[in-house]
C-alpha cells in the first residue's frame, strides 16, 4: 500500500462533505463521489449544497489546494484508493430498518471495480450485523469476476458529529470509535485520525481543541454499531426524560429549568441535553431509536425503554398545542404565529422538525397559521403557512405567538413591538428559551413548558 493512503469518500451530504473536506484539510489527498450530478457541479466548482457552519469555507479552500476532487465514477475511485469512506444516507425504512439500498449498490459497486487490497470504512448509521453483510457483498463481487488476491477489510467508523457543528465535531471529538475483526485496518484508520487524537490539528480549522485529548474506543464491528444506537438512544431519553419531569412539574407547581440545572451539577448527570421543550426532532433520533428497537424486537426482546422515549417526545410534541387550547378555548379561527420551523437552532434542516407536527394539528383544528424562521423558506408537508421575512410580520393579529425553535434573535425581539402587532397577548415559549420578565414587561402573558413554579 502506498503511504499516505489515498481517501475516497462515498455521499456528500452532511456526514461525508465533513469527512472529505477534514481530511483534506488534515493534508490527505481526498476524493468524494457523488452520484447527484447537480450536486456534483456544486462541489467540483468548490460550493456546498447546503447550509453547515464553516464548511464551505472549508470546502472551498481544499478544492482550490486540489487537495479534494469529486467524481461520480465509483469506480475508478475504487481503483484509486487505499481507503474507501461510506457516507451514504440510511433514511428509515417502511419496517423500521433502515433502508440500505445506497448502501448495498456501493458495496456491488466496489465488489465490482476492487482489484488491490482496500480497507472500507463504514460511517453511515447501520443496524448490528450490517457490516458483515456488506463485507460479503462485496467479496461475492470480486469472487465472481475470478481474481485473487483482493483483500478487503471493513471497519465501523461511527460518527457523532451534530448538524450546525459538524466541522468542530469531526475534528475536536469526545471519543474516536474504531471497531473491525482486522487489527491492520483498525490501526490504518487509527493512523488516520492521529492528528485529531493527538490534538494536532493546524491552527485555523474549526473553533480549536476541547481541554481533553478524544478517547480511542477500539471494539468488534458489531460493538461499533451498537455504540452509534445507544449514543443516540440515550441523547433522546435524556430529553424525553425532561420533557416528562416538565409535565409534571407544571401539574405541581415547579420549575423544570431550575430542576434541570440542579439536576446538571451532579457530574454523573452532566447538564446537558437537559433543555425542556417541544421534545427532539431532526433526521438522526427517530429512526435511530425505531431502528434499534426493530433489532431488539427481531431478536425476541420487547424494548420498552426504548419504546417510551418516542411516546414521550410525540405527546410533547404537541404540548404547546393543549396549551394554547386551554388559553384560547377552541383554535377554529385562531390566528396563531410560530416562531422557528428548524428542528434546532443554526439550520435549515426542517427534517421530523416540531413545527412540521404543530402546524398540522393546528391547521386541523381550525385556526390560521403563520410562521417565521431566520432561514426556513418553506415547510415540506404543510401547506397553507404563511411564512414571512420578518416575526413581526408573522405576529401580525396573533392571538399567540408560539416559539418553536430558539433562535437568538427571538431572545432579543423588541417586545414591545411584538405586543403591538398581535391581537391577544399570549406567548408560548416552547424551548424555555427567552426571558420571562423581558416579555411580561412588555404586557405580554409569558406561558413556558413545565415553569409554573
Ligand atoms: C444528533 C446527535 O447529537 C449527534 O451526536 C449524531 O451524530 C447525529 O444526531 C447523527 O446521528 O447524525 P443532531 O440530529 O444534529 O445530532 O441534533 P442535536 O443537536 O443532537 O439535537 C437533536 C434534537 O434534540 C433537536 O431537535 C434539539 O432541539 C433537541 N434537544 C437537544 C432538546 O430538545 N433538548 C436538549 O437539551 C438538547
Amino acid at each position: 500500500m502506498i503511504s499516505p493512503p489515498r481517501i475516497g469518500v462515498i455521499g456528500s451530504g452532511y456526514v461525508g462533505t465533513v469527512v472529505a473536506a477534514c481530511f483534506a484539510a488534515l493534508n490527505h489527498d481526498v476524493v468524494g463521489i457523488e452520484s447527484d450530478r447537480a450536486k456534483l457541479k456544486l462541489l467540483r466548482d468548490g460550493h456546498l449544497p447546503f447550509h453547515e457552519t464553516g464548511l464551505a469555507e472549508l470546502l472551498a479552500a481544499q478544492v482550490a489546494e486540489e487537495r479534494l476532487t469529486f467524481t461520480d465514477d465509483i469506480g475508478a475511485a475504487t481503483d484509486s484508493c487505499d481507503v474507501m469512506f461510506v457516507c451514504v444516507g440510511t433514511p428509515a425504512g417502511p419496517d423500521g430498518h433502515p433502508d440500505l439500498t445506497a448502501l448495498e449498490s456501493v458495496a456491488r459497486a466496489i465488489g465490482a471495480s476492487l482489484t488491490a487490497p482496500m480497507v472500507v470504512v463504514t460511517k453511515s448509521t447501520v443496524p448490528i450485523g450490517t457490516n458483515l453483510w456488506l463485507r460479503s457483498v462485496i467479496e461475492d463481487g470480486i469472487a465472481n469476476r475470478r481474481i485473487e488476491g483482493v483483500d478487503v477489510s471493513i471497519v465501523s467508523c461511527p460518527e457523532f458529529l451534530r448538524v450546525g457543528t459538524a466541522v468542530d465535531d469531526f475534528l475536536y471529538p469526545d471519543r474516536v470509535v474504531i471497531g473491525s475483526d482486522r487489527q491492520d485496518a483498525i490501526d490504518l484508520v487509527a493512523d488516520l485520525y492521529r492528528p485529531i487524537l493527538e490534538q494536532e490539528v493546524p491552527a485555523g480549522l474549526g473553533s480549536g481543541p476541547k481541554t481533553t485529548a478524544p478517547h480511542l474506543v477500539t471494539s468488534s464491528l458489531g460493538t461499533a454499531e451498537l455504540i452509534k444506537y445507544a449514543s443516540n438512544s440515550f441523547l433522546a431519553m435524556k430529553i424525553s426524560f425532561i420533557n416528562e419531569l416538565a409535565q409534571i412539574c407544571d401539574r405541581v407547581g415547579a420549575d423544570v429549568t431550575q430542576v434541570a440545572h440542579a439536576m446538571g451539577m451532579d457530574h454523573r448527570i452532566s447538564p446537558l441535553y437537559l433543555n425542556a421543550g417541544l421534545g427532539w426532532g431532526g433526521s438522526c433520533f427517530g429512526k435511530d431509536l425505531t431502528a434499534l428497537a426493530t433489532t431488539a424486537r427481531e431478536h425476541g426482546f420487547e424494548p420498552t425503554l426504548l419504546q417510551a422515549i418516542g411516546t414521550v417526545n410525540d405527546y410533547q410534541r404537541l404540548e404547546v398545542v393543549r396549551k394554547l387550547q386551554t388559553h384560547l378555548g377552541a383554535l377554529r379561527g385562531k390566528r396563531i404565529a410560530l416562531l422557528g420551523l428548524a428542528f434546532k437552532p443554526g439550520t435549515d434542516d426542517t427534517r421530523d422538525s416540531p413545527a412540521v407536527g404543530i402546524a398540522r394539528k393546528l391547521q386541523q383544528l381550525g385556526a390560521v397559521v403563520t410562521a417565521h424562521d431566520p432561514v426556513v423558506v418553506d415547510l415540506p408537508g404543510v401547506g397553507g403557512v404563511r411564512i414571512t421575512a420578518d416575526p413581526l410580520l408573522a405576529a401580525d393579529r396573533a392571538d399567540a405567538v408560539v416559539l418553536v425553535t430558539e433562535w437568538p434573535e427571538y431572545r432579543t425581539m423588541d417586545y414591545a413591538k411584538l405586543a403591538e402587532a398581535m391581537n391577544g397577548p399570549l406567548v408560548i415559549d416552547g424551548r424555555n428559551a427567552l426571558d420571562r420578565d423581558a416579555v411580561t414587561a412588555a404586557g405580554l402573558e409569558y406561558e413556558g413548558i413545565g415553569r409554573k413554579g
